[in-house]
């Protein structure tokens, strides 16, 4: 076997002339580009039928993708959300919760302690105002229910032109919370006597009556005080029995509220009578500030 190059094969095989060689090998070069031409056609055909659907599914695949995130966040917002409800609902339940056991235990803490406080400023309240006082239950008190009546010649003053700088008073004032200059049941003279009927029927311990001070007194003095007087009880049927329960003097240099104890009785009384006997020295007239009837009930 010997070499040749394509022009000796060609010689050699085929006995053709080196002109048809040579259009022999111009046709097998067009034959080689057109097989490569449709080589490449064909091989993109087939790319195209592998890789085109590929591709669509890709697009459909991310389209699908794009979506399930979509809808993920839209289901972790929607989460996020329900979870943030759902903590600020809890919150505010503890809040509530917690608010409710600050106001209770708040409650319980004053409660506890307005026992003790209260007591005392009801008690500092009442020494204010009433630091001199009785302390005590008053069934003579006009806005109870009780009255006054004025007995026997006794000349009250009211209705008369000023006096004392006010317009004198009646009986019932003696009975009125109201202590103060002028207010009081003015009678003519050192000698008076009234009847006050008492808030229901009482076992009385106790008198107590009460001037002005002399400092506040628009005369400067308190002369107009009563001094000696008599308290009786009285009790109400056919004839009207009086017990007597005592004769006292009301000092004029003492304290302003005077207490007077009353004998020891055993009964109770709805009416009582008092009787001035005379006063500190005015001729004019005499002044009864305040009268409180003290004791206990009689509830049967
Ligand atoms: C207040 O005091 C009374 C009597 O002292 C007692 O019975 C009551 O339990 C007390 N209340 C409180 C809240 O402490
Ligand atoms: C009147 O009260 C004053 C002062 O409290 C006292 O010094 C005086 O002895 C009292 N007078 C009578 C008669 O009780």
């Amino acid at each position: 076997m010997h070499r040749c190059n394509e022009r000796q094969r060609c010689v050699l095989n085929e006995r053709v002339t080196p002109e048809r060689c040579a259009l022999n090998r111009g046709v097998s070069e067009r034959l080689c580009q057109i097989l490569i031409v449709t080589g490449s056609i064909f091989l993109a055909v087939f790319i195209m039928a592998q890789f085109g659907p590929m591709a669509g599914n890709l697009k459909r695949d991310i389209r699908n993708l794009r979506d399930s995130l979509n809808s993920i966040k839209l289901d972790v917002t929607i989460g996020l959300a329900n979870i943030r409800k759902e903590f600020e609902k809890k919150l505010r339940e503890k809040e509530i919760k917690l608010r409710i056991c600050i106001f209770n235990d708040m409650k319980m803490y004053i409660l506890k302690n307005l026992n003790e406080s209260a007591k005392k400023i009801i008690k500092d309240a009442i020494d204010l105002y009433d630091a001199d006082k009785t302390g005590m239950a008053d069934y003579a008190l006009e806005t109870l229910g009780a009255y006054a009546e004025v007995t026997g010649d006794t000349e009250s003053l009211e209705g008369e032109p000023p006096f004392l700088g006010e317009h004198p008073h009646s009986v019932q004032c003696m009975i009125t919370p109201i202590v103060s200059p002028g207010h009081c049941w003015a009678f003519r003279g050192s000698k008076g006597s009234a009847v006050i009927h008492l808030v229901g029927s009482v076992y009385i311990t106790a008198v107590s009556l009460e001037h002005i001070p002399a400092a506040i007194s628009p005369t400067g003095e308190i002369s107009d005080a009563p001094r000696e007087f008599t308290i009786w009880g009285l009790i109400c049927g056919g004839d009207e029995e009086k017990i007597h329960l005592g004769k006292f003097e009301y000092n004029k240099t003492g304290h302003r509220i005077q207490y007077f104890k009353m004998k020891d009785c055993k009964r109770s009384f709805s009416k009582i009578e008092v009787r001035i006997h005379s006063n500190h020295g005015n001729s004019v007239y005499t002044c009864v500030y305040r009268l409180r009837v003290h004791g206990f009930p009689n509830l049967i």
